[in-house]
């Protein structure tokens, strides 16, 4: 992989990253349609459609990051620069990911107290915000493994 084309790392690291912002975004207005004072921003969306919506995007965002992501490692693991520091951070990455994909996967949205009508939590203790903050956790970490990258190449050239 080291050796493949630039335009195929291009086109996963732009799949990797557009997925990571649509994550993030759609995490980002549901917590402000929940933080809203009145359900005013939801007016005309069932909570079904909006439930098989946001179902679907966590499917398609878990699959495109898994398969993205995969590539991308193998892509970063095969170069000689890669240090134990920089494994030391990517395995962090995917461990929080995991824990973000085990909260957003609908088998748990169901025990979710701030899902239904009777929500009990306010929306920053919710599901929803922690799904958030480790998006944006793992986002922050992404952009670390991209400088130790970039730093192992200036080192050696
Ligand atoms: C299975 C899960 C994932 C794996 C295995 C994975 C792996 C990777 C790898 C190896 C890179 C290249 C890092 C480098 O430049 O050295 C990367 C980049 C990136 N990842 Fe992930 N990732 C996963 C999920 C996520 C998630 C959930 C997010 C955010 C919500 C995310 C956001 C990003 C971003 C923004 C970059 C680009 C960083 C940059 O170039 O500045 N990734 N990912």
């Amino acid at each position: 992989m080291a050796e493949s084309p630039v335009v195929l790392l291009v086109a996963l690291r732009y799949i990797h990253v557009v997925a990571a912002a649509l994550w993030l975004g759609g995490g980002i207005v549901v917590l402000a349609a929940r933080a809203a004072p009145s359900a005013a921003p939801l007016t005309g969306i069932s909570s079904a459609v909006l439930g098989r919506t946001v179902g679907r995007l966590v499917g398609t965002g878990l699959a495109v990051f898994v398969l993205t992501g995969a590539l991308l490692t193998f892509n970063r693991l095969t170069e000689q620069t890669i240090d134990a520091p920089y494994v030391a951070v990517l395995a962090s990455k995917i461990l929080l990911t995991l824990a973000m994909f085990r909260l957003a996967v609908p088998g748990r949205r169901r025990s979710d107290p701030n899902a239904g009508p009777g929500a009990s939590r306010p929306w920053w203790q919710g599901r929803t915000a922690m799904i958030v903050v480790l998006g944006l956790l793992a986002y922050l970490l992404s952009i670390i493994l991209n400088e130790m990258a970039e730093l192992g190449f200036r080192s050696v050239g």
